[in-house]
């Protein structure tokens, strides 16, 4: 049976920096611009007047305003503790077989793996090709008969987008493999609709499964929900697991995505905002000759130069993030602890952050 696998070392040893002004978090993917107004009235008037009760295990008006939102049915949806919980859930669901394995792409989102090791399943990583997602190598993985597959789309870390043409031959694979196809949409809300093509899959029918957070663009990674969206039946199996936790999603979490609901455009403008502070984090880096991936979501990913007359490799990722914490006290995630050393991911942030970051580059950049 594989050993439990943790989290990679101090992948969250980090998440604890809050409420102090002097640092600034560009290493968890957050959102700098917060949740939609009246929001955190709706968790305060809730936590004043039902602590002492049980939420809604059901989450029957939440999933009904979802099913809105998203346009499907809401026996379509799922809901969870954060992304988190229903990829460990899904993973229970469908790995159940001695033997079972999933397959994900290698250097990504480490929850895909540390689920898959929670069962007891197999996981089989694919390379990415150049900084995108490896769709022939994840085709191929399924029809050697994985159960699960787990797609990062827009991919964590390197910012990649798939298109249509590539949604379609994975799906398609899936369904002729009878692999469950999961695609992890947690950074779909910055991409826009323009890319949102596995949701219209969903819409038509197709066998696949689709996540997404109100963690980023919504601005509520505190109270912690996430959704799964696909046909009944596979949602069904995903819930009978689930009811092994039937308070998962708390009264203030429901209550806060309920008024969120309230206002899509607020979506809308965390995606122009976030766009045009990524704008000025491109060319922040490019002024300093810092390589970079084009990204569609609110995140960067940087190769740190290297020591000045080494050629092209990049520098020493671990001593990099670990001065910008040091000196700068801002923090970013060091890539080393996903396989991709001398590489860091930048969360955007707002216009402000982005122009201290590059103060504290060109800073760091004239002492490398
Ligand atoms: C790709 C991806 N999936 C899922 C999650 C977890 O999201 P949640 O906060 O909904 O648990 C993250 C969080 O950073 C993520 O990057």
């Amino acid at each position: 049976m594989p050993q439990v696998q943790a989290p990679p070392p101090g992948f969250f040893a980090d998440t604890e920096i809050v409420g102090r002004e002097d640092h600034l978090r560009l290493h968890l993917n957050e959102n700098p611009y917060g949740p939609p107004p009246g929001t955190v009235d709706a968790v305060r008037a809730e936590a004043a007047s039902y602590l002492n009760r049980y939420p809604d295990s059901e989450c029957a008006e939440l999933r009904g305003r979802l099913a809105g939102h998203f346009g499907v049915t809401p026996d379509m949806i799922a809901v969870g503790n954060g992304t988190d919980e229903l990829v460990l859930v899904t993973s229970m669901a469908f790995l159940r077989e001695p033997g079972a394995s999933v397959v994900t792409t290698a250097t990504t989102f480490p929850g895909y793996v540390v689920s898959a090791a929670a069962v007891g399943a197999r996981a089989h990583t694919v390379p990415l090709r150049d900084a995108s997602i490896p769709v022939d190598g994840v085709v191929a993985a399924m029809e050697q008969g994985a159960e699960l597959a787990f797609v990062c789309n827009p991919l964590n870390p390197t910012g990649a987008v798939l298109d249509r043409a590539g949604v379609t031959r994975l799906i398609d694979a899936a369904e002729r493999s009878g692999t469950v196809l999961v695609f992890d949409e947690a950074y779909m809300d910055f991409a826009g609709q323009a890319h949102e093509f596995a949701l219209d899959e969903v819409r038509k029918g197709r066998r696949i499964l689709v996540t997404r957070t109100f963690s980023k663009a919504w601005g509520l990674a505190s109270v912690r929900v996430g959704l799964v969206i696909g046909p009944q039946d596979l949602i069904g199996r995903i819930n009978a697991v689930a009811g092994a936790l039937p308070f998962n999603v708390n009264r203030p979490a429901q209550r806060a995505v309920l008024r969120a609901l309230e206002q899509p455009e607020h979506i809308e403008q965390v995606r122009a905002d976030n766009a045009q502070a990524r704008e000025l984090l491109y060319k922040s880096l490019d002024n300093l000759n810092i390589e970079h991936a084009p990204s569609v979501t609110n995140f960067v990913m940087v190769k740190v130069p290297g020591a000045p007359g080494e050629g092209t490799a990049p520098g020493d990722s671990v001593a990099f993030a670990a001065r910008l914490a040091a000196e700068h006290r801002i923090f970013v995630r060091n890539l080393d602890v996903l396989g991709l050393p001398g590489y860091l991911r930048i969360s955007v942030g707002t216009v402000d952050e982005v122009e201290r970051l590059a103060t504290a580059l060109t800073a760091l950049l004239e002492h490398h």
